[in-house]
């Protein structure tokens, strides 16, 4: 089959990470009998330097001509001016936002050969098999009011968190599907005795869950649920929060797994197009050194795979290529290794 990928590296070790799952998606067509074709286009700080916009018009437009779009990683301190017009950040909301791609998909397990790189006690971590269904395109980082002005003779910000029904039904709509091919269990995270917005979530989870009997639903205030995640979190199945809370919560969730480089991401929408990104950032500390973890984005690439190309096959192969690299001892520095981030792509190809 044929697809077309829009290739955004970014910023930082973004491009170092991109070319190695470009690579391995290579790897996957010439066994499979595929043919992806690319365009590479610049998202975020890279594209303020040539561009003026973190996100140009032309770039949105490509992306959504496409099949799939494929992200390293945006934002760095050049960038980093909290008065600045642009920011590499403002482009990659852009683009979720420009998507359509309401729900992202960050799922963290742990393998067992990475455990002692989790701060937490092995006998914890036993089973831990969690999907993050994080709402990606409303909540906190886009409602309005928004903004800086001076009011009373003081300057003010203001954020709002804010959420249509549709919004939350669309979102609890697919964690409940997800969940049925899992453990059938969707753990709604809110804020409910504080907040209006969880308030109105919770009563459209209880709605959802009525209509999906075989799932067993339950409700966790934020703050709770940030501690369970590290008292418990084999308790967990399906976790589906709001855009903000998810953010914080899946950082967290992400050192169960030892290194946040080994954690991918899915964002989905309405059609097929996806946006697969890792969860981690830019890492301006190591970047240009060739030493990243190129796993959390060789992973998005396998998510890209199942969730946007239908390729289950090609997916779970590519995913099993990784878990026996981890398994053989292959590590980057992140994880206790010497392997470059080349070479650690190289190892998983050798496996698939
Ligand atoms: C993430 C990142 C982004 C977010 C930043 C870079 C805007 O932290 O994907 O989790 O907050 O969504
Ligand atoms: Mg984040």
């Amino acid at each position: 089959m044929n697809f077309k990928i829009t290739l955004l590296p970014g910023d930082g070790i973004g491009p170092e990470i991109v070319v190695e799952a470009a690579r391995v998606l290579d790897t996957i067509a010439g066994k499979y009998n595929h043919t992806f074709t690319y365009q590479e286009r610049l998202m975020g700080g890279c594209s303020i330097d040539k561009y003026g916009s973190s996100l140009t018009d032309e770039t949105l437009a490509d992306c959504k001509s496409s099949d799939a779009v494929l992200l390293g990683a945006v934002g760095g301190p050049k960038w980093d001016d909290p008065l600045a017009k642009d920011r590499p950040e403002r482009g990659l909301l852009a683009l979720r936002k420009g998507l359509g791609v309401f729900a992202n998909l960050r799922p963290v397990k742990v393998h067992p050969a990475l455990m002692e790189w989790s701060p937490l006690k092995p006998e914890k971590l036993q089973g831990v098999d969690i999907l993050v269904v994080r709402e990606l395109t409303g909540g906190l980082y886009f409602g309005f009011p928004k903004g800086r002005d001076v009011k009373d003779g003081r300057e003010r910000a203001v954020d709002t968190l804010e959420y249509y029904d549709y919004e939350v039904r669309r979102v609890m709509e697919l964690a409940f599907k997800l969940a049925r091919g899992r453990k059938k269990k969707v753990t709604s995270v809110d804020k409910a005795n504080v907040l209006e917005s969880s308030r109105l979530w919770r009563q459209i989870a209880v709605k959802v869950g009525e209509a999906n009997k075989d799932i067993e639903l339950e409700h966790t205030l934020v703050d709770t649920a940030s501690m369970r995640l590290i008292t418990g979190p084999a308790w967990m199945d399906v976790m589906v929060t709001e855009n903000m809370f998810g953010d914080i919560l899946t950082d967290e969730a992400s050192v169960l797994a030892g290194s946040m480089g080994m954690l991918p991401s899915a964002s989905l929408g309405e059609s097929t197009l996806g946006l697969y990104e890792p969860i981690h950032g830019s890492a301006p500390d190591i970047a240009g050194k060739g030493i990243a973890n190129p796993v959390g984005t060789i992973l998005s690439a396998a998510m890209m795979l199942r969730h946007s190309f239908n390729l289950e096959t090609e997916a779970a192969a590519l995913e099993k290529a990784v878990e026996q690299t981890i398994t053989d001892g292959a590590r980057t520095a992140d994880i206790g290794g010497k392997l470059t981030t080349r070479q650690m792509a190289d190892e998983i190809i050798k496996r698939m």
